[in-house]
């Protein structure tokens, strides 16, 4: 088998596994699972509506291009969402849907990475999401983490990377908001990666999944093809962005995204997709057509995580420091020992968190994950106040 699978390390969720193994939480505290990133807010019905309308659809195969209507739906909301001039997204060469942003991530790595080149390198923010790294990996590229330190706004450092690494590097992965920081990249951070890129020539893929849960409905997050149109990027350079309905309509069993930005990025996406049969079905397109077309039930759902961020990080503020995050679903909150923290708070209170250093890596300033631990606000606000009530309890016996 090939030998690069080997290289790939342990999912964080298995270690977490591995940590909680064998313990026993008290009997009688239903279990709050806060680890997994998956949104559990109901979905507006008329996503299945369209999905179960759809299924005559089986008996075809679906083409890698996607449906002519779901292009043209996924085009205009980005023209939309980002204030992109009309028109500027063409439907036809400049988007592409994929089986949620995981499979499209990891499946662009593979087409992108040129290992005819010496020493081929993706560079990606650390802490970040797994599926970065094992897509270099499978790719045979080097991964270099670029820390993304508190002190500025959690956001790596690109100035801080040397010119021979920016030579070598082929793509560069940005997340904004960030898992698991929930930090937004401002405009002038996209427009200076973008300035790298054309510098080095290297490809930006930015991971824009969590791009329509934001905290300030007056500021939503910007986005890389945005920046990219207004330095004058007609045909976005270099760029690609990945969006998902998983969590802006919270399905993310649908698996459906879709990936967008440099056309002639996209052809070779699109010959690789075609070999690889990722095409994304039929009915799983239907379906995501009218969720890309209301913004209602997205903002409702923003909503929901507001209440929760306005119940949950008051009572939290009680014991610890919290960092109230521009997006995204996550606190990241320092804690101590992060592994320790985690397994007490499963032991005594029933409540599943990620730790940090599963969501990163060692470097040279060691591991930026390293005394912080993930948590997911996914459950019901209920649910969620009884697990600050429970973490609040937790941090206070442990003292
Ligand atoms: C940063 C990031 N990117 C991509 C994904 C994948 O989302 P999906 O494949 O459901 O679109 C996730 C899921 O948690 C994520 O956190």
């Amino acid at each position: 088998m090939n030998p690069r699978l080997a290289s790939l390390r342990p999912y964080p969720f298995e270690r977490l596994r591995s940590l909680l193994d064998g313990a026993t939480p008290p009997a009688g505290l239903k279990h709050i699972p806060l680890s997994i990133g998956e949104p559990r807010h109901t979905p507006p019905p008329f996503i299945a509506e369209a999905l179960t309308a759809a299924l005559s659809s089986l008996g075809s195969y679906p083409l890698t291009i996607g449906l002519p209507e779901l292009r043209t739906v996924t085009a205009a909301w980005l023209e939309r969402r980002f204030g992109l001039t009309a028109g500027s997204v063409r439907p036809d060469d400049m988007v592409l849907p994929v089986n949620g942003t995981r499979e499209g991530l990891f499946a662009f790595v593979q087409a992108a990475v040129d290992t005819t080149r010496a020493r081929a390198a993706v560079l990606m923010p650390n802490p970040f999401y797994q599926i970065y790294e094992g897509a270099a990996l499978l790719a045979g590229a080097e991964p270099v983490y670029l820390d993304c330190d508190p002190l500025a706004g959690y956001l790596p450092d690109l100035d801080a990377v040397d010119a021979a690494t920016w030579n070598r590097c082929q793509l560069l992965f940005l997340c904004s908001p960030g898992n698991p920081t929930g930090a937004v990249m401002p405009e002038a951070y996209l427009r200076r990666a973008l300035e790298l890129a054309s510098r080095h020539d290297f490809v930006v893929a930015s991971d824009e999944c969590y791009s329509e849960i934001y905290r300030d409905e007056t500021a939503p997050p910007p986005g890389l093809l945005q920046v990219a149109g207004a330095a004058g990027h007609g045909t976005f350079e270099r760029c690609v962005v990945f969006h998902s309905l998983s969590k802006r309509s919270s399905v993310p069993g649908l698996r459906s995204g879709f990936v967008a930005g440099d056309p002639s990025l996209l052809a070779a996406f699109r010959l690789y997709r075609t070999y690889h049969g990722c095409a994304v079905p039929v009915h799983t397109q239907m379906a995501s057509i009218p969720a890309w077309q209301d913004e209602v039930h997205v903002r409702e759902n923003r909503r929901l995580y507001r209440e929760k961020f306005a119940a949950v990080v008051p009572m939290l503020r009680e014991v610890l420091e919290v960092d109230l995050p521009s997006g995204a679903f996550y606190l990241w909150l320092e804690v101590g020992d992060d592994e320790a923290f985690a397994r007490g708070l499963f032991v005594e209170q029933h409540v599943t968190v990620v730790p940090g250093t599963y969501l990163a890596r060692e470097t040279a300033r060691g591991n930026p994950g390293r005394g912080r631990v993930r948590i997911s606000l996914v459950a019901s606000v209920e649910d969620c106040v009884e697990a600050a009530r429970r973490i609040v309890a937790f941090v206070k016996a442990s003292r």
